[in-house]
């Protein structure tokens, strides 16, 4: 059993790309591991927003998650300024790591690129790197466009503990199985919340989910080749509909006798199924803050106790430790 830890922004929609590719993954984990997950408010700072509603960002992250399976009896689940620990190891982690490293980060320089040269931006992985070694995490479930972080957060360890004594492990990804969803309007585009119409978003409706499946662009094979379009509709179908739907379509598709008006209605009922109960669960737990609050509450002070023994230990090793 491993220690697990990762971190989740709420970014308000999520869309079915990003399920695939986070939460329907932890939900496995936190049946075969020690799973912590953490709605990452301080780093969804970095990003322009407007304070009066950031609160409703985290709640509506934490109801989002748990609908979709995070289950507080098996993992726990806490927002991160709530455990100030993580703010403390990221000032101490600044001393070990190198700018260098920090300027070398793709997210770093397209985001510096559109919001300017801010220290936060620049310094984001070390928060990040705070967040998994303060619980001495061994795996980390992220998507690829995190895999630089991590590797940043393994430098960092590797330097703390060459600097100050053996104490972090390295943590390993655990790279979801890459199911890369694209844009539903423009299959050449990742599946994104900000172009209209091309995602399918967990709140949608069962008349939404149906439309935008049928709108779909799907353009005509070439010599047998599957279109981008088709190939999304077919990723799409694997995820979410049974096994011998999937391979009726691919069957269909092999011998060219494929059928749209076949294909979209099953693919469209196959999403429906699995967000439903979602949705609904969602609403539910939004409309009763109070068991969110209690979950919260659960997961904090678990989170809390394993980040203040840390820390104790960490501030010992780096002479921090007052003794009179
Ligand atoms: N940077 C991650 C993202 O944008 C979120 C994150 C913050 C995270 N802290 C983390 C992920 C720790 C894994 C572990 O998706």
């Amino acid at each position: 059993m491993a220690k697990v830890f990762s971190g989740i922004q709420p970014t308000g929609i999520v869309h079915i790309g990003n399920y695939l590719g986070a939460v329907k993954n932890w939900v496995k984990l936190q049946n075969e591991h020690d799973c912590i997950f953490s709605i990452v408010d301080l780093h969804s700072l970095t990003i322009p927003y407007e304070p009066k509603s950031l609160n409703q960002r985290v709640l509506d992250a934490l109801a989002t998650n748990i609908a979709a399976g995070l289950d507080p009896e098996k993992s726990s689940i806490f927002v991160q300024s709530l455990v100030p620990e993580h703010t403390e190891l990221s000032w101490l982690l600044t001393t070990i790591t190198p700018v260098g490293n920090l300027e070398r980060m793709t997210q770093y320089k397209e985001k510096s690129e559109k919001q300017g040269l801010l220290a936060g931006l620049l310094c984001y992985p070390i928060l990040m790197a705070a967040d998994i070694l303060l619980y001495k995490a061994e795996l980390v479930p992220v998507g690829e466009d995190q895999l630089q972080h991590l590797e940043i957060t393994r430098v960092i360890a590797r330097k703390f503990n060459s600097t100050f004594g053996e104490y972090f492990p390295e943590p390993q990804p655990n790279l979801t199985k890459a199911t890369r969803v694209m844009a539903l309007n423009d299959p050449a585009c990742k599946m994104s919340k900000s172009i209209s119409g091309s995602y399918i978003a967990l709140t949608d409706s069962p008349e939404e989910i149906t439309n935008k499946v049928k709108r779909a662009v799907t353009a005509s094979d070439v010599d047998g080749k599957m279109s981008p379009g088709v190939a999304n509709l077919f990723t799409l179908l694997e995820a979410f509909a049974p096994q011998d739907v999937y391979q009726k379509f691919m069957k269909d598709f092999n011998t060219g006798t494929l059928k749209f008006s076949e294909l979209k209605p099953a693919l469209a009922e196959a999403i429906i199924t699995e967000l439903t109960p979602i949705r609904e669960k969602r609403t539910e737990l939004l409309a009763k803050p109070k068991i969110l609050e209690e979950i919260v509450e659960a997961g904090t002070k678990r989170a809390k106790k394993e980040a203040s023994e840390n820390m104790q230990e960490i501030k010992e090793l780096m002479g921090l430790k007052l003794h009179f």
